[in-house]
C-alpha cells in the first residue's frame, strides 16, 4: 500500500467514526498539552472529567502557572502518577517565564520542556502547529505492526526507531495532526488488542496480520529481561597442594560444576568484611593466623546475570580445624579433571594452577 493511500483511507475512516472529544477541533496548544498530559497512563473516560475540571479552574496557561502546587495536586487527586502533576505546573511556569506564555512551536523545542517526551511533543507539534512529525503510542504500534507486518520488537530501542521512521513515512502531506489522531483513534476503537474488527475493516484486503492470521502476535513485544548483578566472594582454601572444592547442587547457575566455598552478598562489599563474616559463620576461631591474599575483582557476564567475584586465598595451617563447609580437598590434578565454570578456570589460570 502506498503511504498516501494509507493516510487517505485512515483519515476518511476517522472523519466518519471519531469520538468528539473537547481537546479535538482546537489548535490551542495549552488545551492539547493539558489533555495529553492527563491522558498519559490514563483512559479517555477517566481523564475526561479531570480535563474539564482543570480547564474550569485554569482556563489558560497564565492561570495555571500562578497556581499553588498544593492546589494542582488536590485537583489531580485520583489520577495517580503525581510527577505528571508537578511537571504540569513546572512546565506551565517555564512557558510563562521563558516563552511569554506561548508554547514553542517545534517538536525539538517542545521536548526540552518538563514532562514532555517524544510522544507528547509530537502530539502538540502536529495537532497545534501542523508539524509533520508522527505520534507513536501503543495504538499506533498495533495498527502499523499489524497492517504492515512489522517484525521489530516494540520494547527495543531499534524497534522504536524503526516504527518512528515508518510512522513518519506514512504521515499525510496535507494534515499531519488529523492523520496522527486518525491512526490513534483507529487503534483505540477498531484495531483493538483483543477481538479486532477485522471482517469489517477497511484494510483487511492488504493487512498482513489479517491475511496471515497474526493479529494476536503483532505488534511484537518482547520484554528484555533485566540483567541481575551478583556479588560472589570465593574462599580459595589451600593446604599444601590441595584446595577445598564442592559440586554446585542448588537450583542456580552452574549446577553440577565445581567451585570453591563462597558467600554471596546482596550488594558490592569489601572482601575483608566478607572474610570476617565467613570465619564467623563457619565457626572458625581466630587464634591461629591464616595467611591470606585477595584477588582483583573479576567480572563475569552471563546471559541474564553479571557476576562480580573476588577470590580470597587462605593458606590453611596444618592442625587448624577445618571450616564448616560442605567441601572436600582436591589435588591440582583432580581440579584439572572436574568440570568448572569459566570464572573459576579464569582465576586458576591467573594463579597458574590450571
Ligand atoms: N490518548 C492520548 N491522547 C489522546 C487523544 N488526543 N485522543 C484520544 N485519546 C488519546
Amino acid at each position: 500500500m502506498k503511504s498516501g493511500d494509507f493516510s487517505h483511507k485512515i483519515v476518511e475512516w476517522y472523519n466518519e467514526h471519531h469520538r468528539n472529544l473537547p481537546w479535538r477541533n482546537t489548535h490551542d496548544a495549552y488545551k492539547i498539552w493539558l489533555s495529553e498530559i492527563i491522558l498519559q497512563q490514563t483512559r479517555v473516560a477517566q481523564g475526561l472529567p479531570y480535563y474539564e475540571k482543570f480547564i474550569l479552574h485554569y482556563p489558560d496557561i497564565n492561570s495555571l502557572a500562578g497556581a499553588k502546587e498544593r492546589e494542582v495536586l488536590r485537583l489531580w487527586q485520583g489520577l495517580g502518577y503525581y510527577t505528571r502533576a508537578r511537571n504540569l505546573l513546572k512546565c506551565a511556569r517555564e512557558v510563562v517565564r521563558n516563552f511569554k506564555g506561548k508554547f514553542p512551536k517545534t517538536y525539538a523545542d517542545l521536548k526540552a520542556l518538563p514532562g514532555i517526551g517524544d510522544y507528547t511533543a509530537a502530539a502538540i507539534a502536529s495537532f497545534a502547529f501542523g508539524e509533520h512529525v508522527a505520534v507513536v503510542d501503543g495504538n499506533v504500534y498495533r495498527v502499523l505492526g499489524r497492517i504492515f507486518g512489522v517484525d521489530q520488537n516494540i520494547a527495543s530501542p531499534d524497534g522504536k526507531k524503526f516504527y518512528f521512521q515508518l510512522a513518519n513515512e506514512l504521515i499525510s502531506k496535507g494534515a499531519p495532526g488529523v492523520h496522527n489522531q486518525a491512526v490513534m483513534e483507529f487503534g483505540a476503537l477498531h484495531c483493538l488488542p483483543q477481538n479486532p474488527k477485522c471482517t469489517e475493516c477497511i484494510f483487511n484486503r492488504t493487512c498482513f496480520a489479517f491475511q496471515h492470521d497474526q493479529q494476536a502476535n503483532l505488534p511484537v513485544k518482547i520484554r528484555q529481561q533485566k540483567i541481575r548483578k551478583r556479588h560472589f566472594f570465593y574462599f580459595f582454601i589451600r593446604k599444601g597442594n590441595k584446595v577445598l572444592m564442592s559440586e554446585r547442587a542448588q537450583q542456580d547457575i552452574w549446577k553440577g560444576l565445581y567451585d570453591f566455598p563462597y558467600m554471596e552478598a546482596a550488594r558490592a562489599s569489601s572482601p575483608i568484611k566478607m572474610l570476617g563474616k565467613f570465619l564467623q559463620t563457619k565457626k572458625i576461631s581466630g587464634r591461629t593466623r591464616v595467611r591470606m591474599a585477595i584477588s582483583k575483582q573479576y567480572k563475569h557476564i552471563l546471559t541474564h546475570q553479571v557476576i562480580f567475584a573476588h577470590f580470597i586465598e587462605l593458606n590453611w595451617p596444618e592442625g587448624k580445624a577445618l571450616p564448616d563447609v560442605n567441601a572436600t580437598w582436591f589435588s591440582t590434578s583432580q581440579i584439572e579433571k572436574v568440570p568448572k565454570p569459566v570464572l573459576i578456570t579464569r582465576y586458576l589460570k591467573d594463579r597458574s594452577i590450571s
